[in-house]
């Protein structure tokens, strides 16, 4: 059963390690961070983007395979489903679908429509016993085509959404999705420890989980982060595994051309990179 990531993540901010959201994108997607968080004993949060959700053919479709598939694979470690940068339209939604988390970005809006909309979904999450991610400071790059500045929260902000009871809050620290680009600064610890002294307990969520080096993500999690999030990374590993696959002729012999061989080195390269970003986050063995 699908569980909110509420638990997971005080667990974790307590414990300092984070829990990976990884997003997904189809079926072999889903099955292979839901086999790895099973076989690891790991927590996990399953990413849906608006995009990946009407790719999916909506959020029903979304549901009923995550639940199908968490039923027939005796998936019993706790699993978040969760719409990554949601609307407010989407928020609602992904609540009527059935998914038990939701990030609203409100982001882009001024501080006051930001707190506003949040608090409003605030209050139905909590009547349903959901999960809400929010937003503060923009991240950069694009996804799905959603473009962030990849600016620094301003703490205060920060802490005037969360005392609106969220149940996680995502502080832009100069942090973007995608490749970070060569000239890129690195995390502003500086934000993401002034965010954390004025928000205490709240679990912080670091997007754009792709590429930041290893020493980076260990203090973000020291100064807090529960929970980082993982999407380009499964990207590019799938393509790779991928393409050795057709590059080395292997559809053009015998079967090779069936989705089930054509698709499995992807498959297993997601996986590969999963259980790097577990060990590395620390969530191993925390379910
Ligand atoms: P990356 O695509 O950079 O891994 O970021 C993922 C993310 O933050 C999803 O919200």
């Amino acid at each position: 059963m699908l569980v909110s990531a509420k638990e997971m993540l005080e667990k974790a901010k307590a414990g300092h390690y984070a829990v990976g959201q990884f997003n997904i994108n189809n079926l072999e997607w889903t099955k292979a961070v839901l086999v790895t968080a099973q076989e690891l004993n790991s927590p996990v949060i399953l990413g849906v983007s608006e995009g990946a959700g009407k790719y999916m053919a909506g959020y029903k479709t979304v549901v009923g395979m995550v639940n199908g598939m968490m039923e027939e694979l005796n998936i019993t470690v706790p699993v978040a489903l969760h719409l990554d940068h949601g609307s407010y339209e989407g928020c609602l939604a992904c609540i009527e679908a059935g998914f038990s988390s939701v990030m609203f970005d409100g982001s882009h809006f001024a501080i006051d429509e930001n707190i506003a909309k949040t608090k409003e979904l605030v209050n139905l999450v909590n009547e349903k016993g959901l999960s809400i991610e929010a937003e503060v400071g923009s991240i950069g790059g694009e996804e799905d085509g959603v473009v962030g500045k990849g600016e620094c929260a301003d703490p205060k902000e920060c802490k005037a959404i969360a005392d609106l009871g969220v149940t996680m809050l995502a502080a832009g620290i100069g942090n973007i999705h995608g490749k970070y680009p060569d000239n890129w600064e690195g995390l502003s610890f500086e934000t993401l420890d002034a965010v954390q002294q004025l928000t205490g307990d709240m679990p912080l969520v670091l997007h754009g989980g792709t590429g930041i080096p290893e020493d980076m993500i260990k203090r973000a999690i020291n100064l807090g982060v529960a929970k980082i999030n993982v999407n380009t990374e499964c990207q590019l590993s799938f393509a790779e595994g991928t393409r050795k696959y057709i590059e080395s002729g292997k559809d053009l012999e015998g079967k090779g051309f069936d989705p089930r061989k054509l698709l499995a080195p992807g498959y297993e390269a997601i996986i590969e990179t999963v259980k790097e970003k577990m060990e590395l986050f620390g969530s191993i063995g925390k379910a």
